[in-house]
């Protein structure tokens, strides 16, 4: 099959298309042809320099859609010939968090596209207990754009944050895969969004997915702003991924018995709190990883009922693999990047 590949961590240019051997599955395996398969900025580190990936060479991706095609002889959740999205967690089944229904915090997980051979291809293979069913009508672009980001954001607004209607939540970067998740999921809850984002024309995107209010931080300070327009309230919920370049102001932006949320360090993993400011205000600060599977296939049917409609920037064809890489680290897509392996997409 063609897959685009890297022998060695690097730059874009290690991305190469290549004819590699096809996955043979176990018994317990599904071989899914490959419709769509989502980038992620997880994708971007592991070309670049996370030791937890393997094996060599690589195949990316992690959010994959497509139609199975075989099926290992153990397998009775799904069949030949249905389309599918997988979870891209993997965990282990059998430690207490698993068996508790927490698998986004199993030790033992890996990840699809991560420390497995990905999507990145026109076939990829997966455990059959990964597999989400999707109705007819479903595109697979779509499908494909929702496991890391809109599930993450999920976990992060409904599961940890608990948004309530009303409340006023601040979106990071909503141009984002994961911050343009959020901003849709902090509406469906019925809040009140403030969007950042670095140029007008995110911005633009975000007021047409709902942002009640926008800014552009690259000329203002957003906290000042935040606060400005909550009448020095300051919000309820901040919706956190950037990391260390934001984290002193996404702190003052908290409203009294605020919540932070965070997912991810994008600028760097060391931030600082005034700790009696902390305590004094009652802020409550919560880690978030990924999702559980019983929560994919929640947000896919929302996705199906059209009350979530996930944003694709554009779709290019595997070959360009790199280019979608060049496309994120340049911070100009709004939403997902997806891949397909057919040539005119
Ligand atoms: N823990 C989890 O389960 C989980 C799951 C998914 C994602 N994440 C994390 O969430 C973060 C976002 O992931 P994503 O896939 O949504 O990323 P993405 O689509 O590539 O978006 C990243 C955005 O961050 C903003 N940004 C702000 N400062 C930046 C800087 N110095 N360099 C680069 N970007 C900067 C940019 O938007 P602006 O230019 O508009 O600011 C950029 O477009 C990543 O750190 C990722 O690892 C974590
Ligand atoms: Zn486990």
């Amino acid at each position: 099959m063609k897959a685009v590949v890297f022998h060695e961590q690097g730059g874009i240019d290690q991305l190469c298309y290549e004819e590699v051997p096809d996955p043979i599955i176990s018994a317990s395996e599904i071989l899914v042809k490959v419709c769509a398969c989502a980038v992620n900025h997880l994708d971007i580190r592991a070309r670049r320099d996370r030791p937890e990936v393997e094996p060599f060479p690589h195949i990316l991706g992690s959010d994959i859609s497509g139609e199975v095609v075989e099926v290992g002889a153990d397998v009775r959740n799904v069949g030949v010939g249905d389309s599918v999205v997988l979870s891209p967690c993997v965990p282990c089944g059998q430690c207490a968090d698993c068996l508790n229904g927490d698998e986004n915090l199993c030790d033992a997980q890996i990840l699809l596209g991560f420390q497995t051979n990905g999507g990145y291809a026109e076939y990829v293979k997966a455990p059959a207990e990964n597999a989400t069913l999707l109705s007819s009508h479903f595109s697979y672009y779509e499908a494909a754009a929702m496991p890391m980001a809109y599930l993450t954001a999920w976990h992060m607004l409904v599961t940890r944050a608990g948004v309530r209607p009303g409340e006023d939540v601040l979106i990071l970067s909503a141009g984002s895969g994961v911050g343009s998740a959020g901003l849709q999921i902090a509406k469906l809850c019925g809040a009140r969004v403030f969007a950042t984002a670095s140029t007008d024309g995110k911005l633009e995107r975000a007021r047409q997915l709902g942002a009640d209010f926008t800014i552009n931080y690259t000329d203002t300070d957003f906290s000042e702003i935040v606060r400005e327009k909550t009448g020095e309230r300051g919000v309820d919920v901040v919706f956190e991924h950037v990391g260390a370049a934001t984290w002193d102001k996404s702190i003052a932006c908290l409203a009294k018995k605020g919540r932070l949320v965070s997912c991810g360090v994008t600028t760097g993993n060391i931030g600082e709190i005034d700790i009696r400011k902390m305590y004094q205000k009652q802020l409550t600060l919560m880690g978030s990883a990924l999702g559980t599977a019983s929560e994919l296939r929640t947000i896919i049917r929302l996705a199906e009922q059209g009350k979530l409609n996930p944003v694709i920037d554009r779709v290019l064809p595997l070959r360009e693999a790199a280019e979608a890489h060049r496309i994120m680290e340049a911070r100009e897509n709004f939403g997902k990047v997806c891949l397909s392996p057919v040539d005119s997409p």
